[in-house]
């Protein structure tokens, strides 16, 4: 028995059959020469005997195949998912850091030549500050890659960290702003403390809405509100200008990333999105995330 195993192992399967059943006539032959006679007991007993261990064997070794499969498929699968997840979180977080503070960049320079020639300090001032955001884009680049919050929230007990990098999210804004846009930081509350990945979103979040103020707003005001509720922590973004239709918004291949993008990090950390606009009304874009124990109140 052991060895017609090896066979049904080692051999493919039509010749481990052929060797089963060559090697069960010979064993019946032999027994029929010691016994001298035929029995037909004798015959059927290891002819059955075979003929049950090469289909238990057979059926066996098909569900170890099925179940290879599978287990392949499900790795593979899951390999899939997780790089997919990986992508999305890359391309979001490149979106609304490092993709602000090129546009920044592009308008600063932009600024900057057209001052050149009349208001030289002024130029020299405009390129310095698109040397600054250049330098902090490439940090973050660092920073998103390795997952990480943006430098300016380590060690953020009170939450002054987070109140620092909204402003200057917010200056940034301004200052890459051609037409003047005047951007208003307020802190609602008694700050509790935030983890640092769902500070890291408030920021991007702001940086996000900010950039959309700044490219399609057409906004004089915005102003961005972060306000420490007793269970939970809420951003707004709100702009007072031309306003859109957002169930009207159809990304392109290339655009309408950054309003998904916002509302899919929030989602993976367990917060909500709320996009309020329509045409002449001007624009809201709030981010709430639970947070443990805080209070409220206005400060
Ligand atoms: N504050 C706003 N004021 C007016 N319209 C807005 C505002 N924010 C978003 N929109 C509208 O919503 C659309 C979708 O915004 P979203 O940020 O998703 O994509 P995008 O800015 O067009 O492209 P991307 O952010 O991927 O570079 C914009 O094209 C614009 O029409
Ligand atoms: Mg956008």
């Amino acid at each position: 028995m052991p060895v017609a195993f090896a066979v049904l192992q080692v051999l493919p399967f039509a010749w481990a059959v052929g060797c089963v059943v060559a090697m069960t006539a010979l064993l019946t032959a032999a027994w029929q020469r010691i016994t001298d006679g035929v029995d037909p007991v004798q015959v059927a007993g290891p002819v059955g005997v075979g003929l049950v261990t090469v289909l238990a064997y057979r059926a066996l070794d098909l569900e170890s195949r099925a179940r290879q499969a599978v287990a392949g498929q499900l790795a593979e699968e899951q390999h899939r998912t997780g790089a997919l997840a990986e992508r999305t979180r890359l391309s979001r977080e490149i979106h609304d850091s490092v993709g602000q503070g090129l546009s920044s960049i592009n308008l600063l320079l932009q600024a900057a030549e057209q001052a050149w020639e009349e208001q030289p300090a002024t130029a020299r001032e405009h390129v310095r500050t698109a040397a600054a955001t250049a330098r902090g884009g490439l940090e973050e680049v660092r920073r998103v890659v390795r997952d990480l919050a943006p430098a300016e929230l380590a060690d953020d007990a009170g939450g002054a960290a987070l109140a620092d990098a909204l402003h200057r999210a917010a200056e940034e804004s301004a200052l890459g702003s051609t037409c003047g846009l005047d951007v208003a930081v307020r802190v609602h509350g008694e700050p509790v403390p935030v983890p640092a990945e769902v500070a890291a979103a408030l920021v991007r979040t702001a940086r996000g809405a900010l950039a959309n103020v700044r490219e399609h707003a057409r906004a004089g005001r915005v102003a961005v509100t972060l306000t420490y509720q007793h269970d939970e922590v809420v951003l707004d973004v709100r702009d007072d200008g031309r306003g859109f239709d957002p169930a009207a918004v159809r990304p392109s291949a290339t655009r309408g990333r950054g309003l998904a993008g916002i509302r899919e990090r929030a989602g993976a950390l367990g917060g909500r999105t709320e996009v309020e606009s329509a045409p002449g009304e001007g624009t809201t874009v709030s981010v709430a995330f639970p947070v443990a124990g805080g209070s409220g109140g206005d400060r």
